[in-house]
């Protein structure tokens, strides 16, 4: 089947599948699962990282078909977020994941000033992370013992995205400049000569000398972990496409032709690349985070390139589907995903690769919402 007719299939697969599924989640906000069930993380975490692309889904969800229910459940969704903008430990470098996909999202599509208004608020605190002398934004808090002062990880190029959308809502080029600081900051800092890129960059906080990499939620230091590699083949494009800077697509290119050239033959993207040969732990997030850049990449690259790109995320989406589950009275589709290399669980469900995963089939389909 040609890819295109493969991807609309896909689509309509997702389309019968996530109205079930939202019907059965109604005002919760699912992450994991328990025997193929959505666990509700309200009561267990208000404040954890993944807790926005739920709504994502319901705004991408709600952008393809205009049923209501996807509409109400993503307008939820961010309601019960409003609770992160009231405490230090809700506001950290993942807001960009929190309000890009609930509040943002919704003023864009619905123009709401209240949601405009938390995603300023939200804006505002991911800039006052960042630290003049070392030019990052600062990742994780501590527990006031200043450890994680100067910790910088590759994620956050995914959340530079609030700080654009903030600079082209209200025009302060503060938020341009801290963003950008941090890209320059990262493609200097994190993105090694290979194209493979850090976790974790440990800065002085103080005087922003760097003191070391470390492995963090990959095999080891100097491993490659295949999700921050995604995080960063995709944020370096996000951060060209809203600023030009050819740099950050020459930066993406790198890091994606190095994720092209470790692709393995099935398509199916483990933890790290750099893994021992005989562990088999997958991440299905990763595979799905960096079809969505590459399929971005692929827009801004010449004619000649852009089947190098588009190749690359078609073997990557049409493993996840031959791995997928499809059966409707079970919450996820992707199956086979990992948090970090060395905690005891592995390839289980995370319901933020299926926010990628229909991200990726809606660029394919020409139905997305851009949500970055
Ligand atoms: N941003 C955290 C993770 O990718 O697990």
């Amino acid at each position: 089947m040609d890819n295109q007719d493969w991807a609309r299939e896909v689509s309509e697969k997702i389309k019968k599948k996530m109205h079930k599924v939202a019907g059965r989640n109604q005002n919760r906000i699912p992450y994991l699962t328990v025997n193929g069930c959505y666990e509700d993380m309200t009561e267990k975490d208000i404040y954890w990282w993944t807790n926005g692309f739920w709504g994502g889904i319901m705004w991408q969800m709600y952008h393809a078909t205009g049923e209501k229910i996807y509409y109400t459940e993503a307008i939820r969704t961010e309601d019960k977020l409003e609770e992160n903008l009231r405490a230090y430990r809700g506001m950290d470098h993942d807001s960009g994941f929190k309000w890009l996909l609930t509040a943002a999202a919704n003023y864009r599509l619905t123009g709401s000033e209240k949601s405009r208004d938390r995603a300023l608020i939200a804006a505002n605190s991911l800039a006052g992370r960042f630290n003049l002398a070392g030019s990052f934004i600062r990742a994780w808090n501590d527990d006031g013992d200043g450890s994680r002062a100067g910790w910088a990880i590759i994620d956050c190029m995914m959340n530079l995205p609030l700080l654009y959308w903030a600079y082209e809502n209200i025009h302060d080029p503060r938020f341009l400049q801290i963003a950008r600081a941090h890209a320059d900051m990262a493609a200097k800092t994190f993105v090694r000569e290979d194209g493979s890129v850090n976790h974790i960059v440990a800065f002085d906080p103080a005087t922003g000398e760097v003191l070391e990499t470390l492995g963090g939620q990959g095999y080891g230091k100097g491993s490659s972990w295949t999700r921050g590699q995604a995080w960063a083949l995709y944020g370096f494009v996000l951060s060209y496409i809203h600023t030009g800077k050819e740099e950050y697509l020459n930066t993406a290119k790198k890091v994606a032709h190095y994720f092209m050239a470790n692709i393995p033959e099935s398509g199916l993207i483990p933890v790290d690349f750099r893994q021992p040969a005989d562990c088999i732990w997958e991440d299905g997030t990763a595979a799905a985070v960096a079809a969505c850049g590459l399929l971005e990449i692929e827009k801004y690259v010449t004619e000649n390139e852009k089947p190098m790109y588009r190749r690359a995320a078609m073997k990557l989406l049409r493993a996840l589907d031959r791995d997928a589950c499809w059966d409707d009275e079970k919450d996820y589709i992707i199956e086979k995903c990992t948090a970090a290399f060395h905690d005891e669980k592995h390839d289980f469900p995370m319901m933020y690769a299926d926010y990628y995963f229909i991200e990726a089939i809606w660029k394919l389909c020409g139905q997305e919402s851009f949500m970055w």
